[in-house]
């Protein structure tokens, strides 16, 4: 496919770029791997596209005893490793001086004071409005803490009329079960109001997941097929090469079904099943998704063993690399059932997808790293191309390729040239490189210029994170329930266990070769 017209067509204003004002964004975890390989780069990238604001401060917050200077120090190595556009020199120089640090205890109330007085100090040497944003990139048990100090040393502000605003990025997993899900949105809800509060899912600031809706709603094309009349299933592919690497504790006590699919595959979800919204307003786009929550049926009981498969990965290589086991990597209790693969089948129950089965798959240490939508059409009927019933045609397909090969597909089925009628499926395929030649941001960028505009709409709502932790939260008490030592196993680099073939295999279905 190729644009009708050059230069391609650009999203309109609406869609591009929200209004920012001079801001302050204070980063705790400001040492941290997060913070280095995704937010820091984030900011210099919207600099080199003139998307920051006139003047803007970043204040890292964190435990390692640093100064401004050895944290720019950081910054730098983080850009030059990560950043999507190369690191240059008189950007970065102008880049640096806008970059602090603060050592302090997340659980230590002089943390706050002494953050306070520095963001004081800096706001008022490059005259900036007060405007902050803090951005919790810490683990999930120092949400509290964190709030109740920016509380009581009064840097969270409610919302008022005249006054610089406060905002909170909450990064995910909020909690690790619904309990835990509410007492941390009971404490973020007390200290700050809904709108201020932004819960991020990375997945939603892809230009590919944005295209989703774009995809749906701008065609006229899909919408009168995007129905059980006509889908048969959809699979829901998010595959990682990489093993667990240096995230171990992080990973032991999360998993993959809290560490995906409870956020980003569940998002997915959503934008492929949700009801078209009146308007693109955050709140009427957010009750849409809410309504496809609501009517995931819930897995529970019995239905877990029969519904999910969770797996652990063995020894092998995956991405040109050996890897142990997971049991044997660094930080791993060697008798941990953490899975670092789930796949379940799941019905959104309402008119539109009755009795359409969604497929959903993860994992770490797979052959590649490839995440995609594959929305597969029914059948044709068993006559004319398609008489011969022991060579049925291959449905058509629609595939929204996520990353990294950003774009989209259509199998179709075609004639093969010559004089014997034969058929055959091919791809219809865009590449978002090949029609738009340049590289889409980063999703840390997007959705950091969405919280200095103020806007909710790519961030997920209080109660949008509760029901997917309720309808998570089954699962993981029916897997309890089991008490299984062992998970089932794959070899790392390969797709996943075999239960998991099973599974879909029952259906008459098979998993997509990606
Ligand atoms: C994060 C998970 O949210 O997403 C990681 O915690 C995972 O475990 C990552 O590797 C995947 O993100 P991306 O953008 O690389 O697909």
């Amino acid at each position: 496919m190729t644009p009708e017209t050059t230069p391609v067509h650009i999203m309109p204003a609406r869609e591009s770029v929200p209004p920012v004002e001079s801001c302050t964004v204070v980063i705790f975890g400001g040492s941290g791997d997060l913070a280095r390989r995704r937010l820091i780069p984030a900011l210099y990238n919207l600099l080199l596209d003139g998307l920051l604001p006139a003047t803007y401060a970043v204040i890292g917050l964190g435990r390692r005893d640093m100064t401004d200077e050895e944290f720019r120090q950081v910054a730098k190595e983080g850009i030059q490793k990560h950043s999507r556009q190369a690191l240059q020199e008189d950007r970065w120089a102008a880049f640096a001086p806008h970059l602090f640090y603060v050592m302090g205890d997340n659980d230590q109330p002089e943390t706050y004071s002494r953050l306070k007085a520095r963001a004081e100090q800096v706001e008022q040497a490059l005259g900036l409005p007060g405007h902050r944003i803090y951005y919790l990139s810490i683990p999930p048990s120092s949400f509290a803490p964190v709030c109740e100090g920016l509380e009581q040393a009064g840097l969270a502000v409610k919302p008022q009329a005249g006054t610089p605003y406060s905002r909170i990025i909450v990064e995910k997993p909020v909690g690790r079960d619904l309990a835990s899900a509410r007492d941390i949105n009971a404490v973020t809800g007390r200290v700050f109001d809904e709108s201020q509060i932004f819960r991020i899912d990375h997945y939603l600031g892809k230009e590919t997941v944005q295209n989703l809706m774009v995809v749906r709603f701008g065609n006229s094309l899909f919408e009168p097929i995007w129905n059980h009349k006509y889908i048969d299933h959809v699979q829901i592919t998010v595959s990682e090469a990489e093993g667990v690497g240096t995230r171990a504790s992080y990973y032991e006590e999360a998993g993959a079904l809290r560490d995906m699919i409870q956020n980003h595959l569940l998002q997915l979800l959503c934008l492929v099943a949700m009801e078209p919204p009146y308007s693109l307003d955050p709140n009427v786009v957010r009750n849409e998704k809410m309504e496809v929550l609501r009517c995931l049926r819930p897995i529970r009981g019995k239905d877990v063993e029969r519904f999910t498969v969770r797996g652990q990965y063995s020894e092998g290589v995956a991405h040109g690399q050996r890897v142990p086991g997971y049991r044997r990597e660094p930080g791993v209790n060697p008798n941990s059932t953490t899975e670092t693969y789930v796949a379940l089948k799941c019905f959104v129950e309402n008119w539109r997808w009755s009795g359409v089965p969604f497929y959903l798959r993860t994992g770490k240490a797979l052959p590649k790293r490839a995440s995609e939508v594959a929305v597969q059409f029914k059948e044709i009927p068993q006559i004319l191309f398609n008489a011969n019933a022991s060579e049925p045609l291959s449905p058509n397909v629609l595939i929204l390729r996520i990353q990294p090969e950003e774009g989209l597909a259509m199998r179709i089925i075609s004639r093969v040239p010559g004089t014997r009628a034969q058929t055959h499926p091919v791809e219809m395929s865009f590449k978002y490189s090949d029609v738009f030649g340049r590289p889409s941001p980063e999703a840390y960028e997007r959705l950091l210029l969405d919280v200095m505009g103020g806007d909710a709409s790519r961030f997920m709502r209080r109660d949008a994170v509760e029901i997917s932790w309720a309808w998570i939260t089954d699962i993981l008490d029916g897997w309890a329930q089991q008490d299984l030592r062992w998970l089932p196993e794959y070899v790392a680099g390969t797709w996943g266990p075999v239960e998991a073939d099973r599974l879909i295999q029952k259906d008459g279905r098979t998993w997509r070769v990606l």
